[in-house]
Order: structure tokens, then C-alpha cells, then sequence
């Protein structure tokens, strides 16, 4: 039996997130240069996207560029930008054809222009479809976007829009970027980093973590599936109680 086989396709997580890390890293190691691991790194996200999509995942989200990542070299970081847009000119197709709604994260104003236009061009084109959504978190933050959503609750309170006895949990979450995506089920990260660097903070509060040594641009179908089978070897208490569960 294949390990696919061995994924109960009626507990998949309904929200998976991943901070696709180790691109660089995966480049030194073969005396490259980074842009080459970040290069490699979108095929991990095409076979990524496509295998969530088959197997019957809801929501997959993928971290891509963080507020700190403007930290990099210039070099760098304009090569992301242009990997960013190349990748969407390209994956249009892949989108469609696996009927993939595109969604993003974080504060896009600060992406070139171009990018910006691409990533709502392809948002736009795909906006119909039902299978899976894919988001991508894009000069993403969590402490940005709890600021960001901060600013707006106060500002409704102040103009009368809501009253401070109403804001709940709920309330918070719709004024998060995700504010359409259920809570993260599986958080997976690569590269053996234990750490989440500034991701999805609020949404994670219940989320089942794993780590792998794999670098991102090694990362292929069979690492997915052994992430999900650990994943639903977990027991999920929620708080509670072991025997309450069972
Ligand atoms: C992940 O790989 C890609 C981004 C953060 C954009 P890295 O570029 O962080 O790779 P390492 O961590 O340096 O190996
Ligand atoms: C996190 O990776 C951001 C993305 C994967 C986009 P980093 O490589 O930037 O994280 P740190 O800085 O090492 O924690
Ligand atoms: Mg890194």
C-alpha cells in the first residue's frame, strides 16, 4: 500500500497553512545562488497546490513573502517579486484547470505595481471556482494585520458602527485578513526551523504543528502525505478531556 492509501480521506485538515522555508539553504548546499533555491521553490508549490487540490483539501494558504522579508537584500527581494509575477503568468492555467480560487493575505500595497496587478488579475480570472482556495500571504504579518484589524474596529466604534460590549471573537475574525477562512487545522514547516515568524497568530491558537527537516524546494507529494498522516494520528482535545472525545 502506497502511503496515499493510508490517508483517511474523511479527516483531512479543512485548512492547511505552510511557511515554505529552506529555499536559500537548499541553494548553498549545491553552491547556488539563493535565486536558484527560490526558483526550485515554486515547483514544491505547484505539485504542493495540485496534490492539495486532488486529495480533497479545502484550504491551503502559503506563506510567501513576509513583512520582514523587505529586510533582504534589494537583489533579493526583486527577484521574489519577479519569481511572484512570472509564477501567476504561469499557473493561470493550473488554477483553472483545477478549478483553485486564488485568495491573498497581508498588505498588498506595498507590492510593486505590477505585482499588485497580476495577483487581481488572476484573483479575479479564478473568482468562480469551488474546489479548493489557495491563498497566498503576500507581504503578510500577523501583528500587521491584528494593527490593521485594531484600526478598524476603532474606528467603527467611534463612528457608531458597532458598540465595544459587541466585539467577540467573531467580530475580530472578520476583520482579519482570513477573514473568510475557517482556523488552521495543520500548520506544516519545512527546513527544520521550529519557530513561525510572524504567521497567522490568531488563527493557529488551535492548530496541529509539524516540522520536517525537508527544505522547501525538496518538499513533493510524499512529504505532504506524511505530514497529513501525522496529522490524523493526532488526537485533538480542544481543551477537553481524552475520554470526552472518544
Ligand atoms: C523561504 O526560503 C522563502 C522566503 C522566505 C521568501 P528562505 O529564503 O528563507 O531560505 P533559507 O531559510 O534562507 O534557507
Ligand atoms: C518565513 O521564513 C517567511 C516565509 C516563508 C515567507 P523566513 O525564512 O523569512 O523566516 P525567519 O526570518 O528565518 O524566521
Ligand atoms: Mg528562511
Amino acid at each position: 500500500m502506497s502511503l496515499k492509501d493510508t490517508i483517511n480521506l474523511e479527516n483531512l485538515p479543512k485548512h492547511l497553512a505552510i511557511i515554505m522555508d529552506g529555499n536559500g539553504r537548499w541553494a548553498k548546499k549545491q553552491g547556488l545562488i539563493r535565486a536558484i533555491g527560490h526558483e526550485n521553490g515554486t515547483k514544491s508549490v505547484r505539485i504542493t497546490v495540485e496534490t492539495c487540490a486532488k486529495l480533497g483539501i479545502e484550504n491551503l494558504t502559503l506563506y510567501a513573502f513576509s513583512t520582514e522579508n523587505w529586510n533582504r537584500p534589494k537583489l533579493e527581494v526583486e527577484t521574489l517579486m519577479k519569481l511572484l509575477i512570472s509564477s501567476l503568468k504561469k499557473e493561470l492555467k493550473t488554477l483553472i484547470g483545477n478549478n483553485i480560487r486564488l485568495n491573498s493575505i497581508g498588505n498588498l500595497e506595498r507590492l510593486p505595481k505590477s505585482a499588485q496587478k497580476e495577483l487581481l488579475e488572476v484573483i479575479e480570472k479564478t473568482k468562480n471556482n469551488t474546489r479548493m482556495v489557495l491563498t497566498l500571504a503576500l507581504n503578510y504579518g500577523a501583528r500587521e494585520e491584528m494593527l490593521n484589524a485594531v484600526k478598524i474596529i476603532s474606528d467603527k466604534v467611534k463612528n457608531n458602527i458597532i458598540s465595544i460590549d459587541t466585539i467577540d471573537e467573531s467580530i475580530i475574525n472578520q476583520h482579519l485578513y482570513t477573514q473568510n477562512l475557517p482556523d488552521v487545522d495543520l500548520l506544516i514547516r519545512t527546513s527544520g526551523e521550529h519557530r513561525i515568524s510572524n504567521f497567522l497568530l490568531w488563527q493557529i491558537a488551535y492548530s496541529e504543528l509539524y516540522f520536517t527537516e525537508v527544505l522547501w524546494p525538496d518538499f513533493k507529494e510524499e512529504d505532504l502525505y506524511e505530514a497529513i498522516i501525522s496529522y490524523q494520528k493526532r488526537e485533538r482535545r480542544f481543551g477537553k478531556t481524552s475520554e470526552q472525545i472518544k
